[in-house]
């Protein structure tokens, strides 16, 4: 690795830079960024190109937007905050949460982006493995708290495994939680939940002054280009997060955006519709192949490769697929396009033809 000619923290040098889903070439699904596979919506395309003050700052503080989504929580626009994606809101929260000295607890496998969030702030991460089911173990991250302990990040549905944690699961951890430690609850992926078991954090924060709901315009809202995620919280921490973020960096187009998307509610949740069936068939079928796949409640699945991974993900390329690979580990597939379906049980098929190991029978998974 080449090395920076001037003197930068240690810890930052060390750090390997946000590694994100390949590229597709056109005649490819993307597949590896868990975007929605659909065009932006004409209300929201409109609204951006009405939005063409360029020379003026935007509202720094995207009032309006914060109005709307207030009113859907049914919370005060104090307690939202805007930013320009929600892994900013994640960093801003972790900033002014831990330093040096300081623990951040969270779970891993999950969100490739706390790694390097943990290391900006100087604090010691304290990651905490996932049951074999690929969910969040609520109980060992609960026992990891210490006194150092500054912020806890709970990811559900858990990117990129893809279960849920239950309400009551999320109700008991909170109990564990010192009151003075801030929760974050990463639900990027909270429109793809269609278990009514799964936790709610919104519906947490009455109770649990400590808790913060992390949420994006990135997934189910198809606005990934435009960098749009909200926190809701208590108005008190909620103000006292603000001097970490970086002041601006919402544009006013992608302000006007979100608000158009946040009004096209029966399209998007059309949208959401479809891709939750396909996931769920693709799920359905994956098992009937022989894969044992965590139950994903996101708008992907994770394929168990382990030591196979590498030439695992050739095969999806070979069908025209670019996924997201973790080395060693798995694959995540994000649930796209209705004519990505075939080749990526085609893939797994032949995955499984080529390594007969990763094959679990009935009796497999009974024993
Ligand atoms: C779990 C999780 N949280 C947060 C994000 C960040 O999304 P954005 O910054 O686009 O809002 C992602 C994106 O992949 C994610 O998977």
């Amino acid at each position: 690795m080449t090395r920076p000619t001037v003197k930068l923290r240690p810890e930052i040098v060390a750090q390997t830079a946000y590694r994100q889903g390949r590229p597709a070439a056109a005649t490819d699904f993307k597949l590896s960024s868990n975007e929605l596979p659909f065009p932006p919506l004409p209300a929201v395309v409109e609204a951006v190109a009405a939005a063409d003050a360029y020379h003026r700052y935007p509202d720094a503080t995207a009032r309006r937007l914060r109005e709307a989504i207030a009113e859907r929580f049914d919370v005060s626009p104090d307690q939202v905050l805007i930013g320009s994606g929600s892994v900013a809101l994640l960093y801003q929260a972790a900033l002014a949460a831990a330093g040096p000295g300081d623990e951040i607890v969270y779970p891993w496998r999950s969100f490739e982006a706390y790694p390097g969030m943990v290391a900006l702030t100087g604090a010691t991460g304290v990651q905490v493995p996932l049951r074999d089911d690929g969910s969040l173990d609520l109980d060992a991250m609960a026992d990891a708290i210490t006194d150092r302990t500054r912020l806890v990040i709970v990811c559900t549905p858990n990117n990129p495994t893809g279960p849920v944690v239950g309400h009551g699961e999320l109700e008991d951890f909170l109990d564990r939680v010192p009151d003075d430690v801030l929760v974050v609850i990463d639900e990027a992926y909270t429109e793809f939940v269609t278990d009514r078991r799964a936790a709610d954090g919104s519906r947490l924060l009455a109770e649990h002054a400590n808790v913060v709901v992390a949420r994006t315009f990135s997934k189910a809202y198809g606005l990934a280009a435009l960098r749009v995620g909200y926190l809701v919280g208590r108005a008190e921490n909620i103000a006292a997060l603000h001097p970490a973020g970086i002041p601006l960096s919402v544009t006013a187009q992608a302000e006007a955006a979100a608000l158009a998307a946040l009004g096209e509610v029966d399209e998007i949740g059309r949208r959401i519709a479809e891709i939750t069936v396909r996931r769920d068939e693709i799920a359905r079928a994956l098992a009937d192949q022989g894969w044992r796949l965590p139950v994903s409640q996101a708008n992907f699945v994770w394929l168990p490769t382990g030591a196979h991974t590498g030439e695992a993900e050739q095969i999806f390329r070979d069908h025209g697929l670019v996924v997201r690979a973790f080395a060693g580990d798995g694959i995540r597939v994000s649930i796209g396009e209705d004519g990505a379906v075939g080749p990526i049980l085609k893939s797994a098929a032949a995955i499984l033809a080529r390594f007969p190991e990763l094959k679990h029978t009935k009796e497999s998974v009974e024993r």
